[in-house]
């Protein structure tokens, strides 16, 4: 990696600002998920050890500049503190002049959590006050936040730009397990992407095209390669105006010699509902009235071969409706199909992650990304500006 990592920085007794993603799910202010405060530990932990004075700076969904109650990141500290099994000191207002003199009372190895920053409207728009008062409040800093690498916000961005910075050991694994595998990957190499809309990951589909050797496609967007091929596809959701686009790719990968491979049968039901009759059809038997909502068996029997062929695999995107159960059979075949994988498995965000948890496999893969959008980002090849802004390495001493 060409970044700086927060083992090639001093830190001891220094205040150093850690930008993480604590935006974890909460439900009546109760943390549902607390996979992305667990995996900002290391980093944390790390800079206690080694007697730093640590600063930690997050947002919590998106407030909009508006101080919204529910969004208060004060669940997150008290978890926080039973993961850590020690103190997190709390600031209500991180750009307060109490919140300066705080940050300069910490005692080596403490830690302080800031309320949540998008309270404040600058910082969406990176605001330069904004990122200066940040700046204030530590020596050094860290971003940790690869789940909001993709916004050039005030502290991921505006920050990094006022102070010595490196990377977190979170933001360090996850670019250099994703790097490696799109730049030097282990073949055969494939991709599986899945979801919605075709229009949504068009990027990805573009860049993984240039490294895979296989491409496979599911979820909703394969309705719409279906539809350029001339086949019909019912109710299931579609994207007509963007057959154009789906043939373009399907040139693409005939042109540059990648299998792109799509769905040869489905699971169709004539209602979106868990109890809904279905049953499987080929290509050419579906319906007028007829929904697609997973992928079919002869369809999972073809990836899972390709699957198992391969020595690296990036996923990222459901095969169907896979949060109702009847739905959910290629989506969880596909799981385990990538489980089995003698190479480098990674789940790129989302949905997928959602769907390999769901099936227990999480612990089986090689790679879980804590990032939605920043993973989708980086796939498609993107320098993502939280990255771009922090110091490179052999950049000066620190
Ligand atoms: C995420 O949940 O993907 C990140 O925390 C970024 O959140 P955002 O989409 O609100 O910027």
């Amino acid at each position: 990696m060409d970044t700086l990592t927060v083992r090639d920085i001093a830190v001891q007794g220094k205040r150093v600002l850690v930008r993480v993603d604590f935006n974890v799910p909460m439900e009546n202010g109760v943390i549902t998920d607390d996979t992305r405060i667990r995996a900002a530990l290391p980093t944390i932990q790390y800079l206690r050890e080694q007697g730093a004075r640590v600063v930690l700076a997050s947002h919590l969904g998106r407030p909009k500049g508006e101080r919204a109650p529910e969004l208060s990141l004060l669940p997150v500290r008290d978890r926080l503190a039973q993961l850590l099994q020690a103190p997190v000191e709390f600031c209500e207002d991180a750009v307060d002049p109490q919140a300066l003199a705080r940050t300069r009372e910490l005692r080596d190895g403490a830690v302080l959590l800031l309320e949540n920053v998008r309270y404040y409207k600058g910082e969406e728009s990176n605001d330069p006050e904004l990122a200066a008062l940040f700046a204030q409040l530590a020596d050094v800093y860290v971003n940790d936040a690869f789940g909001a690498a993709h916004r050039a916000h005030a502290t991921t961005e505006g920050v990094a730009r006022l102070l010595p910075s490196a990377a977190g050991l979170l933001m360090e694994r996850e670019l250099s397990v994703m790097g490696a595998a799109l730049s030097t990957p282990a073949r055969p190499f494939a991709a599986i992407i899945g979801g919605a809309k075709v229009s949504d990951k068009i990027r990805v589909i573009k860049n993984l095209l240039t490294k895979v050797d296989a491409l496979l496609i599911g979820g909703g967007m394969a309705n719409t390669f279906l539809l350029a091929q001339g086949y019909r596809t019912g109710k299931s959701l579609v994207e007509a105006d963007k057959t154009d686009l789906a043939r373009g790719l399907l040139s693409l990968a005939a042109e540059t010699g990648k299998r792109l491979l799509l769905p040869v049968d489905l699971v169709v039901a004539k209602r979106f509902a868990a109890d809904a009759p279905s049953r499987v059809v080929a290509l050419d038997e579906i319906q007028d009235d007829d929904m697609a909502l997973d992928i079919g068996p002869q369809t999972i029997r073809l990836y899972a071969d390709e699957i198992a062929r391969s020595r690296t695999i990036i996923w990222n995107g459901p095969m169907g409706v896979f949060e109702m159960e009847q739905f959910a059979i290629g989506t969880s075949a596909v799981a385990q199909a990538v489980a089995d994988v003698q190479g480098v498995t990674i789940i790129g965000g989302g949905d997928s992650v959602a769907a390999v948890e769901k099936a227990g496999l999480a612990e089986r893969m090689t790679h879980i990304s804590t990032g939605g959008g920043a993973s989708l980002e980086f796939l498609e090849g993107r320098q993502l500006p939280g990255v771009a802004a922090l110091q490179a390495k052999g950049g000066g001493n620190l």
